[in-house]
């Protein structure tokens, strides 16, 4: 009897505490050890800290709840509450994203960081709300570059005739084709067993990425042609906005800010120890020509963006100081 009671008490309390607090479910693809990962674990403590721990955000990592389209399909029906995918993933619902895809997109850094935190970059990152997926910032991922094998990338031809790993994006698919490569998308993290067992000769991604994900054990050429420069999009689902009031969005607004801000500084570190760390394992860093990879792809804009609309935002980025 005295056991029931307890156990009911404990019940009570626990349900009491339970309806106090707003848990918000984040999911995501990447390792615990990546800076992003390590800013979204920021972002919670920031939550907290606004909220008097009346907010809290549980991180679910390394695609324990999905490959990043499924998690932008659960975000969408309100099944989590947050997830943070490559913006390349997010052109299937958003067609704005697409640009982000595009090779050569940014002259430098300076411009990159120009359009991502202006207009541009937040007409871009809201043209997911339609969709039910809110962009709330955008987190850096450096350049993606050619990794192989059996043998270096000098140059376009060299990935003729060779199957390359893309994400689920249909720029990806048309960049690596006009290089020349058969281009074959595969989840984030079935590449890995892939790789290995000879399904692709190759894949492309940054330098944390790259370590993170130890395909380096198996791909002892990594070519810094830096195609690419797709940010990662963090994203909160339409349903869980609606149903904030305006206090619990300021605690989320905030945070977010301080944690793109963090994962930036962490970002330089890591791509820096990244590229040491797969030299010390026996990577040969390749540092082609790229003005033959751009030369190659410069027409790829205007001829995948059949959207006017979305051209004309492609224009005004190449126009952007
Ligand atoms: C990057 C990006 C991930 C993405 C991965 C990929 O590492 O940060 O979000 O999953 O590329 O190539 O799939």
């Amino acid at each position: 009897m005295r056991n029931s009671i307890l156990i009911l008490l404990f019940t009570l309390f626990s349900c009491q505490k339970k309806s106090d607090v707003r848990v918000l479910k984040l999911a995501h693809g990447l390792d615990p050890s990546h800076s992003v990962h390590i800013a979204m674990v920021h972002l919670a403590e920031k939550v907290e800290e606004f909220s008097e721990g009346k907010m809290r955000i549980e991180i679910y990592p390394s695609q324990q709840l999905g490959a990043e389209r499924e998690l932008l399909e659960l975000l969408q029906i309100g099944a989590i509450d947050i997830t943070k995918t490559s913006a390349a993933v997010m052109e299937n619902f958003s067609p704005l994203m697409q640009i982000l895809s595009l090779p050569y997109l940014f002259r430098d850094s300076t411009h990159e960081r120009n359009v991502l935190e202006g207009e541009i970059g937040k007409k871009i990152l809201e043209s997911g709300v339609p969709y039910y997926l809110r962009g709330l910032c955008y987190y850096d991922a450096g350049r993606r570059s050619f990794y192989t094998k059996e043998k270096p990338v000098n140059k376009p031809d060299d990935l003729e005739g060779l199957k390359i790993r893309v994400q689920a994006s249909n720029t990806a698919i048309k960049l690596v084709q006009t290089f020349g490569g058969a281009a074959t998308p595969i989840a984030f993290g079935e590449l890995y067993t892939a790789l290995q067992q000879g399904v692709v000769d190759g894949a492309e991604n940054n330098p944390p990425s790259f370590y993170l994900t130890r395909h380096y054990e198996v791909c002892k050429y990594y070519s810094l042609n830096e195609h690419t420069a797709v940010p990662d999009v963090l994203l909160i689902s339409e349903h869980t906005w609606q149903d904030l009031n305006d206090r619990e969005r300021d605690w989320i607004i905030e945070a977010v800010q301080e944690s793109a801000a963090y994962q930036r500084v962490l970002w330089q570190r890591s791509e820096q120890e990244a590229l040491e760390a797969v030299v010390k394992a026996g990577v040969q860093i390749v540092r082609p020509d790229k003005s033959v990879f751009r030369d190659k792809v410069s027409k790829l804009g205007p001829e995948l963006l059949d959207d006017p609309k979305v051209l004309e935002v492609f224009y005004q980025i190449q126009n952007a100081q």
